[in-house]
């Protein structure tokens, strides 16, 4: 059994403590978070302990392994103090919101050799593994493009959105992670544009954009569409479709059920769109939880990594610099 604490009882934080605490594999010793009530409630609701200092949980030595479900400009200092420790971590995204910073750390991890893998979880959803899986076996031949259709329900709270790093650090970053995966390449140029429609005061305030849409090409010349919206009046819209030279996937939204309507008012109408990240990504972030599991347990690579992390991130301060000059970028 993995001994495991997990940091940060937040939106996130909830998600991995509750898997963690029904793995066959785990075993959730802590729950810590500087809110001691939010720690406790989660804590006790799982069987788990709760503490309010993050590094004193690492350091147990009943602990094993740990989750980082804080806030971002927290993860670097908390991974840190694991690997040091020679403990294995599972780093929510982004590393950190600064290039450098990102860099120095990741260069830390690697020397020491840590165990660190970053939560790209949509990786780990059944369609996108099938995706993933449908490309290996040849299934579409040759992958020529990538289209990511990826918006919110809605916009974040200004608190959240003043905190967030900017649209592409903190929501495209999913989609650059995917578009990169799914096309099997590095991309060696990005194009980015950003709008403000749906908020323009607030987005001004914060130096962030709405509205987004991210073209990225490799080597070889396979290319990625990514189309970000902070908002979609009809639900969480997340579809992709991957083109390739011998035919096509495509990966819908999800709902509740498969019901379908046909009345005076309208033909075939269904069910809303599942609410947002936590319904939509439930069986992800569980699958993920539990490839982590299984890498510390059979001593497996970890199956996604810092340099991952980095790679989304450098991705999205090109989106940045292109919105900003107006320009492709080079990577
Ligand atoms: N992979 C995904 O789909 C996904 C989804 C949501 C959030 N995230 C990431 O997870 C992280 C947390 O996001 P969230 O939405 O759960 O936030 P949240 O605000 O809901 O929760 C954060 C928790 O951390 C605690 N906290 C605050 N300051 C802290 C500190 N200095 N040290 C330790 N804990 C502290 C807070 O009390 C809170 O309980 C962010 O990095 C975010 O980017 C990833």
């Amino acid at each position: 059994m993995v001994g495991i604490a997990v940091l940060g009882a937040g939106r996130i934080g909830k998600i991995h403590a509750a898997n963690v605490a029904a793995s066959k594999f785990a075993r959730l010793v802590v729950v810590a978070d500087p809110f001691a009530e939010a720690a406790a409630t989660l804590a006790d609701e799982l069987g788990a302990q709760a503490m309010t200092d993050c590094e004193a949980a690492i350091d147990r030595p009943d602990v094993d392994a740990i989750v980082i479900g804080t806030p971002t400009h927290t993860h670097i200092q908390l991974m840190l103090h694991a690997v040091r420790q020679g403990k294995a971590v599972l780093c929510e995204k982004p590393i950190d919101l600064d290039m450098a910073k990102s860099l120095a750390a990741v260069e830390e991890v690697e020397r020491l050799n840590g165990r660190v893998m970053l939560a790209f979880n949509r990786r780990f959803e059944t369609t996108f593994a099938q995706m993933r899986a449908a490309i290996d076996a040849g299934d579409i031949g040759e992958v020529r493009q990538v289209i990511i259709s990826s918006r919110d329900p809605g916009l974040a709270p200004e608190g959240y959105i003043e905190h967030s790093g900017g649209i592409f650090r903190d929501m495209t970053i999913h989609d650059l992670d995917i578009g990169r995966w799914l096309l099997g390449e590095e991309p060696v140029e990005l194009t980015a544009i950003g709008s403000r429609l749906i908020d323009a005061a607030m987005m001004e305030k914060y130096d962030d954009y709405d509205t987004a849409m991210v073209q990225m090409q490799t080597g070889s010349g396979k290319q990625c569409h990514i189309n970000n919206c902070r908002q979609a009046v009809y639900g969480y819209d997340q579809r992709i479709e991957v083109f390739g030279s011998k035919g096509m996937l495509q990966m819908d939204n999800l709902r509740p059920t498969t019901l379908r309507r046909w009345s005076q008012d309208a033909t075939d109408a269904r069910e809303p769109l599942l609410n947002f990240f936590l319904e939509r990504y439930q069986q992800a972030y569980k699958a993920e939880l539990d490839a982590y599991i299984d890498a510390l347990v059979n001593h497996k690579p970890m199956p996604t990594t810092v340099q991952d992390g980095l790679q989304a991130l450098r991705l999205a301060d090109a989106a940045v610099e292109s919105v900003k000059t107006g320009r492709a970028v080079r990577l």
